[in-house]
């Protein structure tokens, strides 16, 4: 399980986050829970991020092994990703109760798995095949099982009728094409997808800066979701940019990384201030407010509104997403009110509509000082005090490729 281990350090952090309620009433992690013999498997599906996914779902049937058959398959040392395609076998997209296994139409019937709407099984596998005995046997197994014994139906271990059931088999099906391998997604480069993906301009502005760079970079692993202002953008903040002091331009560029994963569908259904990758933990500062109307997603710096445009990437757990706008921060430009006051500034008053990047944010805030900004920056931790993501989300966009 070595290689497994990054990964699932990953995704613990992330089920941390993941503190919503469920909205389907059940919550298959508690219900097994109540049967210790279980256990095995119940931490298999959470950490695999498949109890999100199993809640998520409306009707569901879950074909649970016991501690001794999870051994077993332990025993195999697959990665985390090829364990999470075995297991996701075992959810069935249906609710099979124990007596609808009973009551099949010409004693068999084709049930597809979560394994097969994951995109990782090719043609027909995915799908299992549940077979009534005439003995009042009933066998499941994997239709690319690639003749292995087919598996048995123990007892019903919990059913709510038409949500969940969850049913006890004699061991983990079999199924090639579900353990074979799978290949860890390339990590992303984050300055070569931008550039070929509308964002060259502020990929170049990264590559000018590796200290910043580096930054961004640090941060893949554990989660990063990037806006990346699209190229006609930059090009009209340019000379904004050329003003700013070398600390000035620091923060603006990592103003514009945010150390949490963020996927469309979390961004398209919370709404409150995110912290970045320039924010200083002791001042709060540098942060902006994710608002959406349930299609558009905007970010609102107080000096200017940006909208989401494009995803560029979301792989879990790194998203990256072009915005209309430079996001210019009001630590180091003149919150909008100001700007857009109908009295303009007297000539020579200091209140130019070029706001000086040393300019005080705005009529109630200090000054921001820029150095202890930009340098706390590269100690910045994942503080992501807006929204606890449902699991339910994070499971939707996890491994998405
Ligand atoms: C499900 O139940 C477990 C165990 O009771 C709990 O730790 C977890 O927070 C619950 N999950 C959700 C999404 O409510
Ligand atoms: C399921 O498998 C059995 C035994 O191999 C076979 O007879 C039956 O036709 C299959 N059912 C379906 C629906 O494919
Ligand atoms: C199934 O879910 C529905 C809607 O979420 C709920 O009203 C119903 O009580 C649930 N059934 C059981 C047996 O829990
Ligand atoms: C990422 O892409 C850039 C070009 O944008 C290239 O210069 C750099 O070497 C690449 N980095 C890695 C780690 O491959
Ligand atoms: C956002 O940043 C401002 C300073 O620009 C700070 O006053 C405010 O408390 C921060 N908000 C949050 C929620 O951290
Ligand atoms: C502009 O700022 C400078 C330095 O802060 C100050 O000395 C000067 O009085 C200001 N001028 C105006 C017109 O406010």
């Amino acid at each position: 399980m070595q290689r497994a281990l990054p990964l699932l350090a990953a995704s613990l952090l992330m089920l941390a986050a993941a503190t919503a309620p469920v909205a389907q009433g059940y919550n298959i992690t508690k219900i097994l829970a109540e049967h210790p013999e279980f256990s095995t498997f119940n931490h298999y599906l959470t950490v695999t991020h498949l109890a999100a996914e199993i809640n998520r779902r409306l009707t569901i049937t879950v074909l649970v092994v016991g501690n001794s058959g999870m051994a077993d398959l332990l025993a195999r040392h697959l990665s985390l990703l090829t364990l999470r395609n075995v297991l996701s076998l075992h959810i069935l997209t249906d609710y099979y109760g124990a007596k609808k296994l009973h009551q099949l139409t010409g004693g068999s019937t084709l049930a597809s798995s979560v394994f097969q709407s994951s995109g990782h099984a090719p043609g027909t596998t995915g799908y299992i095949n549940i077979t009534d005995h005439r003995a009042g046997k009933v066998t499941f197994s994997a239709e690319d099982g690639g003749g292995a014994p087919p598996v048995d139906f123990v007892k019903s271990v919990k059913e709510m009728p038409y949500n969940i059931s969850v049913l006890q088999v004699s061991t983990i099906l079999s199924s090639p094409e579900a353990e074979a391998p799978v290949a860890a997604p390339a990590p992303v480069n984050l300055t070569e997808l931008m550039s070929k993906k509308g964002c060259k301009a502020f990929a170049d502005l990264l590559l000018a800066r590796p200290d910043i760079l580096q930054t961004f970079q640090d941060n893949l692993e554990s989660g990063l979701t990037v806006f990346c202002p699209v190229d006609a953008a930059v090009k009209a903040f340019a000379p904004k940019y050329k003003d700013l002091t070398a600390d000035g331009k620091a923060s603006l560029l990592l103003y514009h990384g945010v150390p949490v994963y963020y996927s469309p569908q979390l961004l398209k259904s919370n709404n409150g201030v995110v912290n970045t990758l320039a924010t200083d933990g002791s001042n709060k500062n540098f942060n902006y407010t994710v608002q959406n109307d349930g299609t558009d997603v905007t970010l609102e710096t107080h000096v200017v509104t940006a909208t989401i445009t494009s995803t560029l990437i979301d792989q879990d757990p790194d998203a990256v997403y072009a915005v209309d706008k430079v996001l210019e921060p009001r630590e180091l430009f003149k919150v909008a009110e100001v700007v857009d006051a109908p009295a303009p500034a007297p000539a020579g008053s200091n209140k130019s509509k070029h706001a000086s990047p040393l300019a005080p944010s705005g009529p109630d805030e200090a000054p921001a000082d820029q150095a202890t900004s930009a340098n706390s920056a590269f100690r910045t931790t994942a503080v992501g005090r807006w929204l606890a993501p449902t699991a339910a989300a994070l499971a939707a966009s996890f491994l998405v490729v």
